[in-house]
């Protein structure tokens, strides 16, 4: 089953910028992007770097470590050195805050 967390608020996104969060015990990203706030595992799947301290282009982050990609929009992983796509999380906005869904 799916349950929405309460994770931020939506004022703690910096617009075409990436911070990230700790939610119930997870390391989660949260991206402010043109077309809203997306959500995804904040450890890059290729290596121990976190995503947070990367570069937000558009829609795709960019892993500080070995430049891997990532649509935060989906997770999927859009160029080598990676293999495995990212967890992305249902994001929904309601009173200022930003729900995550979780399993
Ligand atoms: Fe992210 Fe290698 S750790 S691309």
């Amino acid at each position: 089953t799916m349950t929405w967390v309460d994770a931020a608020a939506v004022d703690d996104v910096p617009a075409d910028d990436v911070v990230g969060i700790e939610v119930q015990g997870r390391d989660i990203a949260l991206y402010g992007t043109e077309d809203g706030i997306h959500a995804t595992d904040n450890i890059c799947t290729h290596g121990h770097a976190r995503l947070c301290d990367g570069f937000l282009e558009g829609h795709e982050i960019e892993c500080p470590l070995h430049q891997g990609r990532f649509d935060v929009r989906t997770g999927k992983a859009m160029c080598a050195p990676l293999t495995e796509d990212l967890r992305s999380y249902p994001v929904k906005i309601e009173g200022g805050r930003v729900f995550l869904a979780f399993e």
